[in-house]
């Protein structure tokens, strides 16, 4: 599902936040793995405040691995709990328990030195459109038990999953809205195919991806494509759509099909496991 951001649904978003942010002691904020600058939330710090906070990098199997662990220390280095995750394997999702029950444990002496024994953490999973949010509470919850329905007085309605005796996990994903301001991220939400391609000019966004991957990803189109990757971005376009046998009339490349396919093997990681940004 994708998302246009005006300012109605992204005040709407925003209220639910606020609102679904109270029930909880925990957020488990899915960012991108290739993209952990753009995929953030500007305001998900004040909005958290005074709450625990898991950063999940997911998607972790398309993003290149030495970057990925820069981004785990880069995280660390702040005192934020960061763990990297493919929630579509369910690789990684092991480590997710371990420290949701870890980023607590502060909350596990409190509540038990006021007498308070057996609460369960609530948590609740945040994230931009498209990051993975239902992919990872499926995954989550997938071994998990049954729905713990409505308690009264105190969920109001919220459904609430049940994942062990110590976590409950808000079964709707907070909706979070991308940084709007910079250019870049948007740019980089395009390329990893956050933001609705019909909204955006395909061939713009090849052209950009080939000069992106210059920088740390030299050879990966060539290798991809069997094209030759120097000169302007535009010609290594036109030869991606010659090799691909992409062409229209009159024997001219079709760049514009061309796009589509490299975006899509970008996508999908056919071309590599690569990052697009750096911590
Ligand atoms: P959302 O709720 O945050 O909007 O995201 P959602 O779970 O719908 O996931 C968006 C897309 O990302 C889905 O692909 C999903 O399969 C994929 N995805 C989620 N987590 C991972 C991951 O860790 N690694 C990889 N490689 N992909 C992931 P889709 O193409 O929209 O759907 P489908 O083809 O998988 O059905």
């Amino acid at each position: 599902m994708h998302y246009q951001w005006y300012p109605g649904h992204m005040m709407k978003a925003k209220r639910m936040m606020q609102e679904n942010i109270k029930l909880i002691d925990l957020i488990i904020e899915l960012l991108d793995a290739r993209v952990p600058y753009a995929s953030g939330n500007p305001d998900i710090s004040e909005l958290g405040k005074n709450k625990s906070r898991l950063i999940i990098l997911n998607k972790a199997d398309l993003a290149d691995e030495t970057v990925n662990d820069a981004w785990v220390k880069h995280y660390m280095e702040q005192g934020l709990s960061a763990v990297l995750i493919d929630a579509r394997s369910g690789k990684g999702m092991k480590s997710v328990e371990d420290c949701i029950a870890l980023v607590c444990r502060d909350k596990i002496e409190r509540d038990r030195k006021r007498g308070i024994l057996n609460r369960p953490i609530r948590a609740m999973v945040v994230g931009i459109p498209n990051v993975g949010k239902s992919t990872f509470i499926n995954s989550l919850a997938g071994k998990a038990c049954a729905k713990t329905g409505n308690k009264p007085g105190v969920t109001k309605g919220k459904q609430w999953i049940r994942l062990n005796k110590n976590i409950e996990l808000l079964d709707t994903p907070g909706l979070l809205w991308p940084k709007f301001e910079d250019q870049t991220v948007g740019e980089h939400l395009a390329m990893v195919g956050s933001i609705n391609d019909e909204i955006l000019d395909t061939e713009e966004m090849a052209v950009a991806l080939i000069a992106k991957l210059r920088s740390g990803y030299a050879e990966a189109i060539a290798k991809r494509f069997g094209v030759d990757e120097n000169g302007n971005a535009y010609d290594v376009l036109q030869r991606i759509a010659r090799k691909r046998g992409c062409l229209k009339k009159g024997d001219e490349p079709d760049t514009n099909k061309a796009s589509r396919i490299l975006l899509d093997e970008f996508r999908s990681g056919r071309i590599g496991r690569i990052s697009l940004e750096r911590p």
